[in-house]
């Protein structure tokens, strides 16, 4: 059998359940999407921008909300991942606060800046002192449950500023995209997930492909910006493996000049994240950029978004890219639940 056929490779080897957690993907998105339709706003029909806090696993939503809304959206929106907060920050912008434990230093210090900047905000955490804090200026929150790693709840933390943006603000067009978005979700897991046999599954033969390679994951354009980087964050932290992300147009003026040097292009696994249908001037500048720059790369593969609307085109992305990153985890024989480095670093600057 197998190796990712079998239930005792991830007993063994993951006992987290991370690749659990990625099956769920579909049914966390389901239960955040029917509690945010609840959640009490606050007022921000006025809003200029929207700035989204968080950093890591919980930044990764503001990253999507950026995508979702993409160039048409009216109003600015704006990821911090920092703990300084831009200085046009005031009671105009509307503010989400993402951290899943609630105790990101970054995140906390920023959001203290920008309620005394006078910011509405919409508070989503699990806890911490985040929660507390919002409590106490009587923010709404939006309670998550606790003891997950955070980037495996990104439902979690991306769809309840959709949901909440499709109430306050312009974004009516988005109403029929989650019930697209839920189909299409649900059919990855079965293409793609742990039950499903390696011979016909993407994911787990993409994965095999990667092993022993850097993989580098390039977007075929700035609208997947977010999930080429997401791909290689989870690459980092499930897979605990360096990987290169960039996007096209961008990397045709810079980063192809890189792959003249051809003993580290044999060593690269180049994975490109496509749109079902693209500009076919798109598709001629990654064709050229194959032939030109990637011909001596260890493998070139392509992976396509999934349905008609951006949410289940950024999330098809997200949860094709989840289940990789376990499966190149098992195949190197790592456990892809515990981020040591990750925590020994809080742990210090905690301690200093
Ligand atoms: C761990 C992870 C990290 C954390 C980050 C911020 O799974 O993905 O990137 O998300 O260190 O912590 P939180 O999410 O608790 O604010």
């Amino acid at each position: 059998m197998h190796p990712l056929d079998d239930p005792e490779t991830y007993r063994i080897l993951d006992p987290g359940g991370m690749a659990q957690l990625v099956v769920r993907f579909p049914e966390m998105a389901e239960e955040i999407w029917q509690t945010a339709m609840r959640l009490r706003l606050p007022p921000a029909d006025d809003a200029t921008a929207i700035v989204v806090l968080g950093m890591g696993g919980s930044g990764v939503g503001g990253d999507l909300l950026q995508a979702l809304l993409g160039p048409t959206f009216p109003v600015p929106v704006v990821v911090v991942k920092d703990r300084r907060i831009p200085a046009f920050v005031g009671p105009q912008t509307l503010l989400f606060a993402c951290s899943h434990s609630g105790d990101t230093e970054e995140t906390l210090e920023a959001y203290a800046a920008a309620k005394e900047a006078g910011a509405p905000a919409v508070v989503i955490t699990s806890g911490g002192a985040l929660a507390a804090l919002a409590g106490q200026r009587g923010d709404p929150v939006v309670h998550l449950p606790a003891g997950l790693p955070p980037r495996a709840a990104v439902p979690y933390l991306f769809l309840p500023m959709v949901s909440a943006l499709r109430r306050l603000t312009h974004m009516g067009e988005l109403s029929g995209e989650w019930a697209e978005a839920r189909g299409v979700l649900r059919g990855l897991v079965d293409e793609l997930g742990p039950t499903a046999r390696a011979e016909g599954n993407p994911a787990k033969r993409l994965a095999a492909r990667l092993v022993g390679h850097l993989p580098a994951i390039y977007a075929s354009s700035p609208g997947l910006a977010a999930v080429a980087y997401r791909w290689k964050c989870q690459f980092n932290e499930n897979s605990k493996t360096l990987a290169l992300w960039n996007t096209f147009p961008e990397l045709n003026h810079n980063e192809t000049v890189g792959w003249e040097d051809q003993a580290v292009a044999r060593q690269i696994a180049v994975v490109l994240l496509r749109e079902p249908e693209e500009d076919p001037a798109v598709a001629r500048r990654v064709m050229a950029t194959r032939d030109v720059a990637f011909a001596a790369a260890a493998s070139v593969d392509e992976v396509r978004a999934r349905g008609a609307s951006r949410l289940a085109r950024l999330l098809s992305l997200v949860l094709f890219g989840d289940f990789v990153s376990v499966y190149l985890a098992l195949f190197r024989g790592v456990d892809p639940t515990p981020v040591a480095p990750i925590d020994e670093i809080k742990r210090r600057l905690a301690a200093s």
